[in-house]
């Protein structure tokens, strides 16, 4: 079993019922976050993909505050150990088996500089094996071919995919990606936080739909079960 949230932008949280991981708490500072007080959560792990402010967020305060091991590639996790954070240090093509399941991160075309401009190595996905389903959260990135080989190494159930254009691939590319990847269920995030990343998810669903693909709009703050 797993539960999955979407805390809007590219936050989710898993919980199988037993640990609860956290992806890119941006909490602080995001106008659609259905949690206002950081204090509230209380995670097992928190997994960032890049350091980009509206990513890194919260990490390094929810790890102080609870305890959560902070799980990045090694140069952020480095970083949010210099802060005081907890950290497992992975990187790219790399998985370990953690008490929750397997993650290992993937390639992402994008940047990865801390809101004060420290540059924190390459930026990257996560694929997250928990509860018995195995999820794909691409983290910003363009679009990319390897996305065919990622959907190949691992059936995808969920594929967490950005939409927003601008800063990330915009839907026509999200929708492209979905196809490379296959997943049973797309579900599209980073929009609509900003007016730079407006755009309709449900025209993501609509086209995903046309390739006979899943997809669905989640509402920020949204729980669904598998
Ligand atoms: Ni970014
Ligand atoms: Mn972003």
């Amino acid at each position: 079993m797993l539960k999955l949230t979407y805390l809007s932008h590219s936050s989710f949280l898993l919980d199988d019922g037993n640990e609860k991981l956290i992806i890119d708490p941006f909490i602080t500072g995001n106008p659609n976050s259905p949690i206002k007080n950081v204090g509230d959560i209380k995670v097992n792990y928190i997994v960032l993909t890049h350091a980009h402010g509206d990513h890194l967020g919260d990490g390094i305060e929810i790890s102080k505050a609870c305890g959560a091991t902070i799980i990045a590639v090694n140069e952020l996790a480095n970083y949010v150990a210099d802060k005081g954070a907890k950290a497992h240090n992975m990187h790219i093509g790399g998985g370990w088996n953690f008490s929750f399941g397997r993650l290992k991160f993937t390639i992402a075309h994008h940047g990865s500089a801390t809101p004060d401009g420290k540059y924190m190595g390459e930026p990257a996905g996560v694929v997250i094996k928990m509860g018995g389903k195995t999820l794909y959260h691409t983290g910003d990135t363009g679009l990319f071919l390897d996305m065919k080989l990622i959907g190949e190494r691992d059936k995808i159930d969920l594929l967490c995919v950005p939409i927003g254009d601008n800063f990330t691939m915009g839907i026509d590319d999200a929708v492209k990606a979905t196809e490379f990847v296959n997943p049973a269920l797309a579900i599209p995030m980073h929009y609509n936080t900003f007016k730079i990343i407006e755009a309709d998810p449900h025209e993501f669903v609509v086209k995903v739909k046309s390739i006979r693909i899943n997809g669905q709009v989640m509402e920020f703050g949204q729980t669904l079960q598998f």
